[in-house]
């Protein structure tokens, strides 16, 4: 078997090499894994010993087809044909999975394997978090743009570890999701009914109310690369700068592309304009709404997120330019029942979540876990794991009187 991946990875890389329409997407992700270097995945590639003991564990290379080079250390195949017959007859699953492979034997060995059901199994590069890394490396090297990777933040979905299912949603925000997942699976007949003003969402809501994490789940769900952005961030005091700051984080969107381009504080930009008006600050906010203008999930591969708690002070120039609103209220009984649950699953102790409920009116999901942070780290101090119905009542009074502290300051 170990041979069998051996010679798997060697003709994934030999075939690729060789037939230009296929594309990294068409190498299977574990194949990739082993393959990446600095520069991502470019022809030619190249299969090492390393690479090798990566993808195929220990191997034992008594294979009549297959030469090393004792200085660079890279294997190479010195009969193709012999190679593609020998793993015919001994790597069938193999190839059956591997979209390289499966486009190879389609073709040109007549095997009774699918190109296309390969490729449909395959998770596309653009969520690997090394051809993230490459693409970052590559725009690193232009200064501009290096400085302004320090103001944003990017996330490969493999690193992104909240599940959308541990976020509690309504139907309504449920809904949004299936919306965008489906305009992305069809891109291409949006394209050619020429619906593309498609993919620009507004999140609206008090803060705590999940907005940043379903930005975040979506990115695993879909495996899409984040962007993620405040806008407070990229405002500058120098004239001049924040327009430009503002283009280049759309430029970088579009170099991630299919990515989520996710920007925070956007209630931001009506601050921006209420200061006092200068021609600099106005060209800015233009900007921004001409780039969101210019950006598209159906042509571009951009989702655009927006996030703000203040869609009172937002106008309608800018609401005007999403396509959907979607609001993140303070959860009713029914979402705060399944946080609790959530929050409370892997938690020892018998609980009446009904109590809970209905004790936390007004909470949010921030605070909800709050209360189950604070109630777990007291039972931690009196010396148990296992939680009681009173830590939980008592941490939900103890925010309440912070809640009181809260609404008197302001
Ligand atoms: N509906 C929810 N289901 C599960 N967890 C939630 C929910 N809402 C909030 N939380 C929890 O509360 C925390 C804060 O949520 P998040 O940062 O997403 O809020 P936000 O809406 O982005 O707030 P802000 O407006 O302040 O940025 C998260 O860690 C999340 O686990
Ligand atoms: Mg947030």
């Amino acid at each position: 078997m170990e041979n069998a991946k051996f010679v798997e990875l060697l003709l994934t890389a030999e075939i690729f090499n060789r037939y230009e329409n296929l594309n990294e997407n068409d190498i299977p992700k574990d194949i990739r894994k082993a393959l990446y270097n600095k520069g991502g995945l470019k022809r030619p590639l190249v299969v090492k010993e390393e690479n090798a003991i990566r993808y195929a564990g220990k191997i034992a290379n008594d294979l009549p087809f297959v030469d090393i080079n004792p200085m660079t250390k890279q294997f190479k195949i010195t009969s193709f044909e012999l190679a593609t017959k020998w793993l015919a007859s001994r790597g069938f699953e193999l190839i059956k999975r591997n979209p390289v492979l499966a486009y190879y034997y389609e073709n040109f060995d007549s095997l009774d394997v699918s190109y296309e059901d390969a490729k449909k199994a395959n998770p596309p590069a653009h969520g690997d978090r090394e051809w993230l890394s490459s693409v970052i490396a590559e725009l690193s090297k232009v200064e501009e743009t290096r400085e302004m990777l320090d103001l944003v933040r990017i996330f490969s979905p493999e690193e992104i570890n909240v599940e959308f299912d541990s976020i509690a949603l309504n139907e309504e925000q449920i809904q949004e999701v299936r919306k965008i997942e489906i305009a992305l699976a069809e891109k291409e007949y949006l394209r050619n009914i020429g619906l593309v003003d498609i993919g620009k969402i507004l999140f609206i809501g008090p803060p705590g109310t999940g907005k940043t994490t379903t930005a975040r789940a979506l990115s695993k769900r879909l495996y899409l690369p984040l962007l993620e952005v405040k806008l407070s961030m990229i405002t500058s005091q120098y004239l001049g700068e924040t327009s430009k700051n503002i283009e280049k984080v759309f430029e970088i969107a579009k170099k991630l592309s299919p990515c989520i381009l996710f920007i925070d504080e956007f209630d931001y930009v009506a601050k921006m304009r209420t200061s006092d008006e200068h021609a600099a600050i106005k060209r800015a906010v233009n900007t921004l709404l001409k780039a969101i203008d210019d950006i598209n999930l159906v042509n571009d591969g951009v989702l655009l997120i927006a996030a703000t708690n203040h869609p009172s002070i937002l106008d309608l120039a800018v609401w005007r330019r999403f396509d959907k609103v979607l609001e993140f209220p303070e959860p009713e009984e029914r979402i705060r029942r399944r946080i609790f649950e959530i929050f409370l699953e892997k938690i020892e102790g018998d609980f009446n979540i009904e109590e809970l409920v209905k004790e936390t009116d007004g909470f949010t999901g921030a605070d909800i876990k709050l209360v189950v942070r604070e109630a777990v780290l007291k039972a931690l101090l009196e010396g148990r794991r296992r939680l009681t119905q009173a830590d939980l009542i008592f941490a939900i009074e103890d925010i309440k009187s912070r809640f009181k502290i809260r609404t008197q300051e302001t």
